[in-house]
């Protein structure tokens, strides 16, 4: 497969939605340093701006008041240029943020597709993991990611990362976008 280091200039952001665990971050990371674009993780950009953490905004505010900050952050974040940028994975529930996502110009918007197993898994194995307010709670976590999964679906790009590096998904992500692109190109 060839790769491509450079998308065609009329996309300047990527953005990496998927559930916890999908790879996100890693991925995210690793796509942005090829292009040599930016790397944010929206969550952590919240933090810094609210000087407090994902788990205190849940416990002391709940979940509803999380999902506002988190919204604002979105749409802020997206009207920045060669940009890469990862959203929680609950992001897509809040309907303005799903609409800023699918309308905002020269986005392209990629879901990491996994078994919801597969995802757990890789959370488990992660440092960070126990304060994922919505991973404890475990009985909800099916439902959740079915309702999630129509409007992940309605990303530009699906990626099947079950059995992918992440290097791997960064190369399909690359080589996906410039098909794309080329797709939209008028003959
Ligand atoms: C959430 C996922 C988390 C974070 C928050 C809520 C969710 O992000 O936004 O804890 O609702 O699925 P990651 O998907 O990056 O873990």
């Amino acid at each position: 497969m060839e790769i491509r280091t450079q998308l065609p200039a009329h996309i300047s952001r990527i953005v990496l939605i998927g559930f916890m665990g999908a790879g996100k971050s890693t991925v995210g990371a690793l796509l942005a340093e090829q292009l040599q674009w930016q790397f944010l993780d929206a969550d952590a950009v919240l933090e810094e701006r609210s000087g407090t953490t994902i788990a205190e905004i849940f416990s002391r505010h709940g979940e509803s008041a999380f999902r506002r900050l988190e919204a604002d952050t979105i749409r802020d974040l997206l009207t920045r240029q060669r940009l890469v940028l990862a959203v929680g994975g609950g992001a897509i529930e809040t309907e303005t943020t799903r609409a800023a996502l699918l309308c905002a110009p020269e986005t392209c918007v990629v879901f990491l597709e996994a078994p919801l197993e597969v995802m757990i898994a890789r959370c488990e194995q992660q440092p960070g993991a126990a304060v994922r307010p919505v991973l404890q709670d475990r009985g909800r976590l099916q439902s959740r990611f079915d309702a999630r999964l129509p409007h992940y679906r309605k990303a530009h790009l699906v990626v099947e990362t079950a059995t992918l590096t992440p290097a791997d998904t960064v190369r399909k992500i690359i080589a996906s976008a410039v098909t794309l692109m080329k797709e939209d190109t008028p003959a």
